[in-house]
């Protein structure tokens, strides 16, 4: 089949090339010609796992533009633009109604647009009326990908969801995507249908369930500071319940990415809309926990620190979770900049982090006393403290004992509760677990 993919960042760049894994004819728009470029190419603009080996294997039928008109060919049409928070909180729909409004005069009769992006419930139902007069049908398809394991979300995917608009349409619309995953749908994928409001819920829901567990259990993990309690050891009693299950239960400095803290803030600005805004309360406790994770880093520090004036503290980790490059509202590199606007000096190390997080630092006035490497053991040389904020593998696989040899002090504070304590302890380290001593 032909199909078009317009948004090509994160999600849109790796469907677009899991559609072509599936045998079907791709072309991928963007408005960023650089994204396109670099795309076109086979080079991909961020660090996914296996997704520049996908790029260069397709590159016969997957081709990239900056120009619309070529969605004219195609007859599928998947929406993948990013919803980012807007300074209120909600989701900002800019992207998503633009990328509708531009490719509404190449919809021709039989069509199928999906939308794949982040939205607030309501938003198929109003989209339905511009799609729809062209003689397209509208469907709404939620994505559920983890970075670092996009390309194997995407093409085995737990569940596919499929958001039909009532009657006749929606039997049509479904009929046309299960030939697009027709590949995904013969692994016996659980597909399931449903109307518009409830697909566009799965996904919010989905994320905030996965947040608020999270944050229960930097939640127990604040109880177990001040009891001695070791929550790890409290996360693998209570995970044994198959009912709660121990996925998502790793306490630390919480969770950060592009999703997560913006689809929980995105979904109670719109419960509020919607005149439900207690329904979602608790999700204000979720991201006050959540946040209250990196001021514990920095408090933990002072405590053995005395003030941080001064001090040099190494941060491992700057994107928001190992093997990515995304540092959008990395718990990470808050950290690093909080450190360094209480005085300290900071060497922020990331296997792939370092590079983007370059920008940003420059941007937050911070270049001075805040630089970023991909040597994690350059940067915790004469550093008085080591925080390990993300927990990347090159990170937990380090010789604690040479990695004391090159500092100050020996002091860490493991954000992630992915050290081995014992050994840390043994090399002479004081060492400081979230909700773990
Ligand atoms: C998430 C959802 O998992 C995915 O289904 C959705 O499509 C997009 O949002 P992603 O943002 O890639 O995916 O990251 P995820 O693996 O969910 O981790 C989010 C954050 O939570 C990370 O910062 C991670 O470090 C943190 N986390 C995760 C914890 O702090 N503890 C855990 O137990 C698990």
């Amino acid at each position: 089949m032909k199909i078009s993919v317009i948004g090509c960042g994160y999600l849109g760049a790796v469907h677009a090339a899991s559609m072509a894994e599936l045998g079907h004819e791709v072309i991928g728009i963007d408005v960023d010609p650089a994204r396109i470029e670099s795309l076109q190419q086979g080079i991909a603009p961020f660090h996914e796992p296996g997704f520049d080996a996908l790029l260069k294997k397709n590159a016969s039928h997957l081709t990239f533009t900056t120009d619309m008109s070529a969605a004219a060919d195609a007859s599928v049409h998947f929406v993948a633009v990013g919803t980012p928070q807007a300074a209120d909180g909600s989701a900002d729909m800019t992207y998503v109604n633009s990328a509708i409004e531009s490719l509404t005069p190449y919809l021709t009769k039989g069509d199928l647009v999906v939308g794949k992006s982040t939205v607030p419930v309501g938003t198929a139902e109003r989209l339905a009326a511009h799609v729809t007069p062209t003689g397209a049908h509208l469907m709404w398809n939620p994505e559920f990908l983890r970075e670092g394991f996009a390309v194997e979300d995407t093409l085995s995917p737990d569940r596919l969801v499929y958001g039909v608009p009532e009657g006749t349409d929606g039997d049509t619309a479904t009929a046309v995507l299960d030939e697009v995953y027709a590949e995904i749908l013969a692994k016996d994928t659980p597909r399931l249908v449903m109307n518009f409001a409830t697909a566009e819920l799965v996904k919010v829901a989905a994320n905030s369930f996965l947040a608020t567990k999270i944050s229960f259990i930097n939640a127990m993990a604040e109880i177990a500071d001040v009891t001695g309690a070791n929550v790890t050891q409290l996360a693998d009693a209570i995970g044994y319940d198959t009912r709660i299950g121990r996925r998502f239960l790793n306490a630390g400095i919480g969770f950060g990415g592009g999703c997560l803290p913006k689809d929980i803030r995105g979904f109670v600005a719109r419960a509020e809309e919607l005149g439900v805004g207690q329904a979602l309360s608790f999700l204000k406790d979720v991201d006050d926990i959540n946040m209250r994770r990196r001021t514990r880093v920095v408090d933990v520090l002072t405590e053995e620190l005395g003030s941080l004036d001064g001090k040099t503290i190494a941060v491992w980790g700057i994107s928001f979770k190992p093997d990515s490059d995304d540092i959008r509202d990395s718990p990470a590199l808050d950290i690093a900049e909080s450190l360094a606007r209480s005085g300290a000096t900071v060497v922020s190390a990331d296997p792939e982090g370092w590079k983007p997080a370059q920008a940003r630092v420059e941007r937050a006035g911070l270049s001075a006393s805040l630089t970023t490497t991909s040597d994690h053991r350059a940067a915790v040389t004469g550093a008085d403290a080591v925080v390990v904020a993300t927990e990347w593998k090159v990170f937990q696989n380090e010789a604690p004992g040479a990695i004391g040899d090159l500092m100050t002090q020996r002091i860490v504070v493991d954000g992630r509760n992915c050290l081995n304590v014992t050994a840390w302890k043994e090399a002479g380290f004081r060492y400081r677990g979230m909700g773990r001593a």
